[in-house]
């Protein structure tokens, strides 16, 4: 057998990746983490995330472009998982831009796929068929999930362009204007033909207008387009660290999620390598980031959902309001037979505990340890929407978490029923908590080693 000659690039891998229904506060982890990288990437989802990071008492939110992009000199990627709404994301260069954030390290993958109007037409559209279809069964079953409550972002339909293949646009064929027109007008003849049979007051898509409005795109994006797979195993090559960021979450993910009330990607960490190149054995770090409660926005199962004045406390006090739409978020206790789930299926081994200073004020902290379903009882996570929707959570009850979390500033300034709480998580899941959040501000991120 010939000899390799192939030796491990030196560089490393770490990656973050949301543990619940998403909104766990993976921005403020990655922009805390971010210096100690060279770059930061992207592998999954689209303008529907939405990361808000609270740096020098300035609060910025991010939909598409990676939260390290607030780390000077850092570089941030979108991988070729992403799927990119190419004017949403000028938008949000300039919005930065304009707040004097250096954005010249943004690179977009040549081979992430393009959403455009038609894409959020679809998704807007199919939402509202799915809500009058709900109840018209004639079987006299319920007649379908309904709506999925998406962002109207157009994720789930660019996605399935891409799968459909013959009329999808990637990132890199903008700078082409004859294939955009070419493949934009292949595209609007398949949707009108599609649409006009579906909805007799649809005014039929006009190919030229979309063309037009995407080859200007790809005129101002063209200096960032690049084959970030090669770019990201250069950098391993160089001893770089990459930091990759998940978004959605993994009770989100198209594959291990709360189906159908899910994304349309890959948002646990097995996104990383279809999304980027980057192959699941770089990975050297996976921090899961968890709330101390839950929340979920949009339809679908949530086991522990609070619909009392506990939850409304919650809500106000973590202002829990989508990032992304302004609505306001579904909240519950924790839900560690979930977050067990996530641990294992991400491979975490160290965990950040975010909006803990949330959880004061409430008289009886509760956390779900198992679920019961008619006689049974299973601490076992059931990712199916329909299944899960019928699980009655069983709870323990922990002791009420003193005030003044706030002005902690290291894991040991905790009080106790602050550290039974975090000592009750690990011991529950297998994994360290080794980040706590209690509060927006850089300095209320409590971080210890790892054991
Ligand atoms: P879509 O991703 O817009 O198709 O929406 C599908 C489901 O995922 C909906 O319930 C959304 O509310 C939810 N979702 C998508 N992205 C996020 C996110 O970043 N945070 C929270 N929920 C999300």
């Amino acid at each position: 057998m010939p000899e390799s000659n192939e030796i491990r690039s030196p560089g490393s891998c770490t990656a973050v990746v949301g543990l619940q229904w998403g909104d766990e506060g993976k921005g403020k982890v990655v922009d805390l983490l971010a210096e100690g990288h060279d770059a930061t990437v992207r592998y999954n989802g689209g303008a529907n995330a939405g990361h808000s990071v609270v740096v020098g008492g300035e609060r910025y939110a991010l939909h598409l472009i990676p939260s390290g992009i607030l780390a000077k000199g850092k570089l941030a990627v979108v991988g070729n998982g992403v799927v990119v709404d190419p004017e949403k994301l000028i938008e949000e260069i300039e919005g930065l831009e304009r707040r004097n954030v250096d954005v010249s390290g943004l690179v977009i993958s040549n081979r992430a796929h393009v959403v455009l109007d038609y894409h959020k037409l679809e998704d807007a559209l199919r939402e509202d068929l799915l809500a009058a279809a709900k109840g018209k069964s004639t079987s006299g079953r319920d007649s379908g999930p309904g709506q999925i409550g998406t962002t109207r972002r157009g994720i789930g339909p660019a996605y399935a362009e891409k799968v459909n293949r013959a009329t999808a646009l990637r990132i890199g064929d903008l700078v082409n204007p004859d294939v955009v027109r070419e493949r934009i007008t292949l595209a609007c003849g398949v949707k009108n033909a599609m649409l006009q049979g579906i909805s007799g007051s649809y005014t039929p898509l006009n190919p030229i207008d979309i063309a037009d409005r995407a080859i200007e795109c790809g005129k101002r994006l063209s200096p960032r387009i690049r084959d970030t797979t090669y770019l990201l195993h250069d950098l391993l090559s160089e001893g770089k660290r990459l930091l990759f960021e998940g978004a959605n979450a993994t009770l989100l993910d198209v594959d291990h999620g709360t189906f159908p009330y899910v994304t349309s990607s890959s948002c646990a960490v097995s996104g990383i390598g279809p999304g980027t190149g980057v192959p699941p054995n770089r990975l050297s770090r996976i921090i899961g980031v968890a709330k101390a409660y839950s929340t979920r926005v949009g339809a679908g199962p949530m086991p522990t959902e609070l619909f009392d004045a506990v939850g409304e406390g919650i809500r106000t006090r973590g202002r829990e309001f989508g990032t992304t739409t302004g609505r306001p978020r579904r909240v519950g206790w924790l839900d560690l037979v979930a977050l067990r789930y996530s641990v294992m299926i991400n491979g975490v081994d160290e965990i950040a505990l975010t909006l803990l200073d949330v959880l004061p004020g409430v008289e009886r902290p509760r956390v779900c340890t198992a679920y019961r379903i008619g006689d049974a009882k299973t601490d076992r996570f059931i990712p199916d929407g329909a299944t899960l929707a019928n699980v009655e959570p069983v709870y323990h009850d922990l002791g009420p978490i003193e005030h003044g979390l706030a002005a902690c500033r290291t894991f040991d300034d905790l009080p106790q029923n602050a550290r039974a709480y975090i000592e009750f998580v690990e011991r529950f899941v297998g994994a360290q908590v080794t980040i706590v959040g209690v509060g927006p501000g850089r300095e209320q991120t409590l971080v210890r080693e790892r054991r």
